[in-house]
């Protein structure tokens, strides 16, 4: 009876054994690998038909759904949202256009409300992996970011190329093409100037906001946004494969982190390696140069399970040492840390670093999950600052 048991363990924890490193071998993977990445493939908004935003608790007609067209041949599903002061004003002609996805957005009301007027900000929403501009918090993450300000605050938000409804597939340099697209549409075809526009991302959207950023102020002619929003972001993607457990239980490489050597063999198969570590110090090295003022606002909670908050004070530690000709060791970033970080209780921490131009703050909240967080008052609160200390709004 013993030794039966015994036997029947042992196979079990063979099978398992065998199953992990199967999954490991399909990991490696390139098809296998983006998708798990992106995880594009699972839509959680299959029944629903995203033209009806009146489905996920828009008003009618609040929501423009329509259409940006990239460079290199994808078309690009994306949701204009009005503000709901401004939609107040003209309910009665908004009521009276046609729903549903349009082909010229510039024949919409929506849209001329948004180009004329010279108060308007925009936050351009950067959405994390799975899904589609509608599943999960992400609505409630809107109307967090609308309920800024009742009449200027407009929301623009895509699904990457693979996802929903846009064409493609996701990589890297795709996903950034579409981002930067998208801005450039809202600068160009809606004429929202950068210093108006604000980008706001949560998870897998952060490595998409930074890159982003960098793309911009690297350029011939340095771009330089209101601000960008960071909700749950991650060092790289090879280290957040290494921290990452499937469903918030099931370590991936967790197992394999006794033996280093395996671990970083397999660390190397991550083909892309979406370094928001890099591209934070290369943005805020530039932002420093231009003498511009720019701000970032990292948010994480501690009990996220998808993405272990340490990651943000990584993140942030890069950016940081950055601001500084010399550097900063993360020891002395500890240490101005333990000077200055405010703790709010149960609230969680909060460390903001100045320069004489930058703004970089560090939120670490007790609560909010992987996307709870998204639509809580936290999330209103980060734009509301961003805009308050551009001294306009
Ligand atoms: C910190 O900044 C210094 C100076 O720019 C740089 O040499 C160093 O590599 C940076 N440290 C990290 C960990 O990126």
């Amino acid at each position: 009876m013993f030794i039966s048991l015994l036997r029947y363990a042992a196979l079990t924890a063979a099978t398992l054994g065998a199953l992990y490193l199967g999954l490991l071998g399909l990991l490696t993977q390139p098809f296998f690998q983006a998708h798990v990445v992106y995880l594009n493939a699972i839509q959680m908004t299959w029944f629903k038909d995203l033209n009806i935003p009146e489905l996920f608790g828009f008003l009618h007609n609040q929501v423009t759904p329509f259409h940006i067209k990239t460079h290199d041949g994808e078309t690009l599903y994306t949701w204009h949202i009005l503000p709901v002061g401004l939609y107040r004003k003209h309910e009665e002609a908004l009521n009276t256009e046609p729903s549903g996805s349009v082909q010229d957005i510039t024949s919409r009301l929506g849209f001329q409300l948004l180009q004329q007027d010279p108060d308007a900000w925009l936050i351009i929403h950067m959405h994390g992996a799975a899904g589609t501009v509608a599943s999960g918090y992400r609505c409630p993450n809107y109307r967090a970011l609308l309920a800024v300000q009742p009449d200027h605050i407009h929301v623009l938000t895509f699904d990457y190329r693979g996802f929903g409804r846009s064409t493609g597939s996701p990589s890297e340099r795709g996903l950034i093409t579409d981002a930067v697209t998208v801005i450039e549409w809202a600068m160009n075809a809606a004429k929202v100037p950068a210093s108006h526009i604000l980008i706001y991302s949560q998870s897998m959207g952060t490595a998409v906001n930074m890159a982003s950023a960098e793309h911009f102020v690297r350029q011939a002619n340095p771009v330089i946004f209101a601000g960008h929003i960071l909700t749950a972001p991650f060092v790289d993607a090879p280290t957040l494969v290494s921290t990452y457990s499937i469903a918030g239980t099931i370590p991936l490489l967790g197992p394999l982190a006794r033996f280093p050597v395996v671990f970083e063999y397999l660390k190397n198969f991550v083909r892309e390696k979406w370094s928001t570590k890099d591209r934070i110090a290369s943005y805020v090295h530039a932002a420093e140069a231009l003498s511009a003022p720019y701000r970032i606002t990292i948010l994480h909670a501690e009990d996220d399970y998808d993405i272990p908050w340490e990651h943000s004070t990584t993140v942030f530690w890069h950016a940081v040492n950055a601001t500084k000709a010399d550097g900063m060791t993360r020891e002395e970033l500890d240490e101005a840390k333990a000077k200055s970080r405010v703790d709010l209780g149960a609230a969680g921490t909060v460390m903001q670093w100045r320069t004489s131009h930058g703004i970089i703050r560090e939120e670490i909240l007790k609560y909010g999950l992987h996307d709870v967080i998204m639509g809580n008052p936290i999330v209103t609160l980060a734009v509301m600052r961003i805009f308050d200390s551009h001294g306009s709004r």
